[in-house]
């Protein structure tokens, strides 16, 4: 499985996951608000670090690799959320998954972190991006729509998939790289049900 790397965007720096971040995140993650679209409620502690505990361990498949940044306005700064991208390097894809802490919303965040992520897969060679998104979050539909994913008619557990297949004009505009990327690239179709909760 390849690392998960430190990232940095012009206002955030991305740590990847550490057991300890639990005690920060427990805040972060305590509005119930949060968990209006995706389900769940606010983890204690304990239940956190375990999380953090199988996340940062890996998927335990080779197909598969997790990768979770907290992030951090700069690097000094408070925690306000996380990215995740669950990567299958065989097939060039990765999901997408952002969480902002209700006490730093509304400030470009979401958007920041995760299109520092989204240049991050490119330029490690994913060619295909997709997030699930509740058909009534705005917001999350506004951080995806920003990275360049499109909604598709693909519902999975009732969340619409967004997806990014870019063509190589797409890719750079977004990125700002300039490495080969192929004009085409084939889609890789999810169904519904197959996606898998960390
Ligand atoms: C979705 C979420 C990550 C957005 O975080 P954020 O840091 O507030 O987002 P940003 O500040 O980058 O804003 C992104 C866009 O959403 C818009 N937005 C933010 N809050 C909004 C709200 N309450 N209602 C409508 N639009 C909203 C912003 O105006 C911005 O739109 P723009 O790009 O057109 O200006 C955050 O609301 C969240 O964590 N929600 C709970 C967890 C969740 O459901 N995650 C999605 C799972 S994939």
């Amino acid at each position: 499985m390849s690392p998960t790397v430190r990232l940095r965007g012009d206002r955030v720096v991305l740590e990847p996951l550490r057991v300890q971040h639990a005690a920060e995140m427990v805040d972060v993650l305590s509005d119930a608000a949060l968990y209006r679209y995706t389900g769940g409620s606010p983890p204690s502690a304990a239940e956190l670090e375990a999380r953090y505990v199988r996340q940062v361990a890996g998927s335990g498949d080779p197909s598969e690799e997790w990768h979770s940044w907290v992030v951090r306005v700069g690097d000094d700064g408070p925690a306000t959320g996380y990215i995740q991208a669950t990567v299958a390097p065989e097939q060039a894809t990765a999901e997408l998954a952002w969480v902002v802490g209700t006490a730093w919303q509304g400030r470009g965040l979401a958007r920041e972190a995760a299109a520092v992520v989204l240049a991050h897969l490119v330029a490690s060679g994913v060619r295909r991006v997709v997030a699930h998104v509740h058909p009534h979050h705005v917001a999350s539909q506004r951080v995806a729509s920003s990275l360049g994913l499109e909604p598709t008619s693909v519902l999975v557990d009732g969340e619409v998939e967004w997806v990014l297949t870019p063509g190589a004009d797409r890719l750079r505009e977004r990125t700002g790289g300039t490495g080969s990327v192929p004009a085409h690239t084939p889609a890789v179709e999810q169904l519904p049900g197959q996606r898998r909760e960390r």
